[in-house]
């Protein structure tokens, strides 16, 4: 491995303000989404919409890296471009989703630990092979009745450090994906609670593993009241509690911290992200990013419907998000800015 590409990946992929576009579904949740609007349910309908975000007109201004799925990494546009090669040629970093899901875990009614170490060192050379540069492995914990239970976190904690550690072997950067869930009746404080314990474990195992964290990015959720709990705090309390949170817990030398959107509209993400960053970014010594898929996918999927002539709408939609998500870097993200999209062929004439 050569330890300062794998860094210098890391550093890119925070770089310039920009954050990463997760499109790493796996073919059950990409065709349940799909369903949910009547879009057909296959290979080539998975394909054009994968092709309809990688063509976005400018989408390199915002986005660092994206975050393909098995069966993407190997596609190509209709007119037979790769989609790494129009990743790359867009200047984005292409990136892949590695594990094999979180399944219900033995003996701990309602956790779950997410498979795919075996046989991982092998997948990883070959996705190395194919262009990717880095990759992604996300650990589901839940927050309820007598759970999270210390079985869950260390097991899932120990399988993201095996990964990690794998990975850099790779020559890939790791992207480290903890997802404390929202779904629940948890107050804000049991998610800040979780969240650092698990955080804390998650780092203790990458020690033991010999991770170099400069090579990583970390993918949290941020802190957030359950969704069904009563009491909903307000951006700037969400803002405080995330960011005190990731202090206590993550250590200086890792580059870039990559929020999850969860399942936030894309307007709440945004907004929370930048309140962090208007009321910290001076006092971190990391940056505070983005790695969204449904805050960034959402309403170009609505757009899209399955329906080609639909295309440059969507994509209108989707770049508008990730300049609102690269503008909550800078803290310059206000909710004005959605009711003028940024216009995709307008940038293009400028180009
Ligand atoms: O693993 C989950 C994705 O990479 C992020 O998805 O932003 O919709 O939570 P999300």
């Amino acid at each position: 491995m050569n330890t300062q590409d794998i860094i210098d990946t890391a550093k890119a992929l925070v770089a310039d303000d920009k954050g990463l576009l997760a499109m790493d579904e796996s073919n059950p949740t990409c065709n349940k989404r799909f369903a949910a609007l009547g879009i057909p349910q296959n290979e080539e309908a998975r394909r054009a919409y994968r092709e309809m975000i990688v063509d976005t007109p400018g989408l390199g201004e915002s986005i660092s890296g994206v975050i393909l799925f098995d069966e993407t990494i190997l596609q190509q546009k209709k007119d037979g471009t790769p989609f790494v090669k129009a990743l790359n040629d867009a200047g984005i970093i292409p990136g892949i989703k590695v594990d094999l899901g979180a399944k219900e875990m033995a003996g701990h009614p309602g956790e779950k630990i997410t498979e795919g170490l075996d046989g991982l060192r092998d997948r990883l050379t070959e996705y190395f092979k194919m262009g990717a540069r880095f990759a992604k492995w996300r650990a589901v914990i839940v927050i309820g009745e007598g759970i999270p239970s210390r079985g869950c976190i260390d097991a899932n904690a120990h399988a993201l450090a095996r990964y990690a550690s794998l990975c850099q072997e790779a020559g890939l950067a790791p992207i480290v994906e903890p997802e404390v869930l929202m779904d629940g009746v948890h107050t804000l404080e049991q998610c800040c609670e979780v969240t650092e314990n698990v955080l804390r474990t998650v780092f203790n195992q990458l020690y033991l593993q010999r991770v170099i964290l400069e090579g990583i990015i970390l993918k949290p959720n941020m802190v957030l009241p359950g969704l069904s709990c009563p009491e909903q705090e307000s951006v700037d309390e969400i803002a405080d509690a995330t960011v005190n949170c990731l202090m206590q817990a993550v250590p200086a030398a890792v580059p870039g911290i990559a929020f999850l959107s969860g399942g936030q509209s894309g307007e709440l993400a945004s907004t929370r992200l930048n309140a962090m960053n208007v009321r910290f970014k001076s006092r971190m010594p990391w940056a505070l990013a983005f790695s969204f898929a449904r805050a960034i996918q959402q309403p170009a999927l609505e757009i899209w419907q399955g329906k080609e002539i639909n295309v440059p709408k969507a994509q209108q939609a989707l770049y508008h998000r990730t300049k609102c998500n690269q503008a909550a870097r800078r803290g310059e993200y206000n909710t004005g800015l959605e009711k003028h999209i940024y216009d995709n062929t307008v940038y293009k004439h400028h180009k």
